[in-house]
């Protein structure tokens, strides 16, 4: 048995941690806005992923805490595991989530999963990651795999939010890539990072849905419109922004694909509440 398992400290103590569950120690806390936090916590030594797959985490908060989907926002060889959240005022986890600090405990169920893994698409000269809010998560872990690079020539990560404050994580995190020792050389000229906003004036404005539509996106970038023979896609976003990109994906000849059966383009709901 991990030893960790056995002792719980921080302020969320007093439960005994659930059997097959890792409970990991917060290593930091970063809060971007209202709505939008940054966390990392200690990684079990047996614990695997694939970058881009999601983890259930919960709190030691109650005798059967809450626990949500949550996609691990580091990459497969980091040393810790990042996480990118929402805080919802009333939402059963993230209200007590959004007041974690450093030393507190979060508990961790073992068997990671998910589609938006490299192994779920087939090769490709371009890979685009469309993203919405924390929907950038999984696509934080893959744009710094190395792995992401061998598979295809050029990484356009897309991220829309409401306000322009809600990108500073995907920023930070994209100029950290272009100077990471391991992926920086890989990343560089080849990872593309593409922002919009909705709801206030930004350099960029509009859905991702639209600036597709209306051809702005593929103007902007200087690339012709997507095609199956080039062109490959992840969606992670809220569930209408998930179905609208789908469908436009499909609309261009994309076809989904899943873990035992790749294909042009991969969806994964990472939304909690
Ligand atoms: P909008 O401001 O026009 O609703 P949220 O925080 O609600 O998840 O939204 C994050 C971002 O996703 C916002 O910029 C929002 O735009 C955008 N969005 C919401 N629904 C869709 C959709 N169906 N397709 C594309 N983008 C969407």
């Amino acid at each position: 048995m991990d030893e960790r398992v056995a002792t719980v400290q921080g302020e969320a103590s007093g439960f005994p941690v659930p059997q097959g569950v890792f409970a990991e120690t917060v290593t930091s806390v970063q809060h971007y806005t209202d709505r939008l936090f940054k966390f990392r916590i200690t990684r079990p030594a047996s614990f695997r992923f694939r970058s881009g797959e999601f983890v259930m985490i919960g709190l030691p908060n109650a005798a059967k805490p809450v626990y949500r989907a949550y996609s691990i926002a580091s990459p497969s060889w980091d040393e810790e595991i990042e996480f990118f959240s929402i805080k919802v005022e009333d939402g059963p986890l993230t209200e007590h989530l959004q007041r974690i600090e450093v030393g507190d405990t979060i508990l961790m169920r073992r068997k990671p999963t998910g589609t938006l893994v490299n192994d779920a698409l087939l090769p490709g000269k371009r890979v685009y990651m469309f993203s919405t809010g924390t929907g950038i998560a999984p696509f934080a872990s893959l744009i710094r795999d190395p792995e992401t690079y061998e598979k295809f020539d050029e990484v356009i990560l897309t991220q829309t939010c409401r306000e322009a404050a809600e990108l500073t994580y995907g920023k930070e995190l994209v100029a950290q890539v272009m100077d990471d020792p391991l992926v920086g050389e890989l990343a560089q000229g080849r990872l593309r990072h593409y922002c919009s906003v909705t709801r206030e004036a930004y350099a960029c404005t509009g859905r991702i849905t639209d600036l597709m539509v209306s051809g702005q996106l593929f103007s902007d970038l200087g690339v012709p419109p997507i095609t199956p023979e080039t062109d490959r896609g992840m969606i992670c976003g809220s569930m209408a922004m998930l179905r609208d990109t789908k469908a436009l994906l499909e609309g261009f000849g994309l076809v989904e694909g899943a873990n035992n059966k790749p294909a042009t383009f991969v969806v994964e709901r990472a939304f909690v509440d």
